[in-house]
């Protein structure tokens, strides 16, 4: 049965689906392709006006007052909620786990723009801050408000639903080149994105091997998150139950989150030097360095690169500030 919840619509849908040819002579491996959800057209979101498109739909079906959220301050998500929430007319409080950015941050920036209420510092590390968005809005909601609240990254059954529709959307554009991709990798984070397209994946019967490269967490514990969430994802929308063989996470950490490896930053200054792209180091770049790996190890093509966005924290490093 399916018992999806309403969506709002966000993102400009679909996005192109290009093929990389001057990536696939410098990589010699071909052909490839790039998903570019970096151009889903709401605000900076990326990969999150995906997500967010079903989160607030949920939250105005439940008939939410306040969106709650929460991250590290350079967040993508955190602002791309804060917007979601002011075009529907909901507010928002964002919880961050660490200081105010001493320098101008876009994120932040753009979640003061559109009147987010920013909570600094309120845990002493970010694997508490879910803890934390549940104790919020407990505080709001005896204070007479009516908060919807989601985890770090939107990681939820509902906020996976855009990513599982994005898998088929994928294939429909595969389906329209007549090609059918091998491999495909993805950042993974909070795990909802991948979460969201293994449900795709499996529900629709499509035929890659998707990949996460987790850029934050240790990859066992990642993949069972991502497991848990994509089976609560699938059963929301009726669809086949993946098991833990579709669930497949690379750890690309390397010397922390949002810390370029010398690899890294080969990675998007061949992304940009050939293809345009930006990529960013908490996300993109280790990404693409995970997916160089698996070419120069003959991962089977065509093979395609999701570009989950990260323009913010790209240009910032770039210009030698914070994100
Ligand atoms: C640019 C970018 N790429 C990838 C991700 C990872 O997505 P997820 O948190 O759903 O795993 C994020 C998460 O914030 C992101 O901002």
């Amino acid at each position: 049965m399916d018992m999806t919840p309403p969506r709002t619509r966000l993102a400009i849908l679909p996005t192109p689906l290009v093929r990389a040819s001057r990536l696939e002579r410098v990589l010699d491996a071909a052909p490839l392709f790039v998903k570019r959800d970096d151009l889903t057209g709401f605000g900076i979101a990326g990969n999150k006006a995906r997500a967010l498109e079903y989160l607030i739909g949920a939250a105005l079906a439940e008939r939410a007052d306040i969106f709650v959220a929460a991250g590290s301050p350079s967040s993508n998500f955190c602002a791309a909620a804060a917007i979601a929430a002011r075009v529907v007319g909901m507010d928002c409080d964002l919880l961050f786990s660490g200081e105010p950015p001493s320098v101008p941050s876009p994120n932040v920036a753009l979640a003061r723009a559109v009147g987010a209420r920013l909570f600094f510092n309120v845990v002493e590390t970010r694997d508490l801050l879910n803890d934390r968005v549940l104790e919020h809005a407990n505080a709001i909601r005896a204070a007479g408000r009516r908060p919807y609240a989601v985890p770090r990254g939107g990681a939820t059954a509902v906020g996976g639903l855009g990513y599982a529709l994005a898998a088929r959307e994928l294939a429909e554009q595969c389906n329209l080149a007549e090609i059918t991709p091998r491999t495909v990798v993805v950042a993974t984070g909070s795990g909802g994105t991948q979460a969201g397209l293994v449900a795709g994946q499996v529900g629709f019967d499509l035929p890659w091997r998707l990949v996460g490269a987790s850029v934050s967490r240790p990859a066992q514990g990642m993949a069972r998150e991502v497991l848990r969430t994509s089976r609560a994802c699938a059963a929301a929308m009726g669809l086949h139950e993946p098991s833990a063989d579709d669930v497949d996470v690379r750890d690309c950490r390397g010397a922390g989150f949002g810390i370029a490896s010398a690899e890294d930053q080969v990675s998007s200054r061949m992304a940009l030097e050939h293809e345009g792209l930006l990529l960013d180091d908490y996300y993109g770049a280790k990404a693409m360095t995970l997916f160089r790996a698996m070419l120069a190890a003959d991962a089977p093509t065509p093979a395609v690169f999701w570009h989950t966005g990260g323009v913010a924290a790209s240009l910032t490093a770039l210009m030698g500030g914070a994100s």
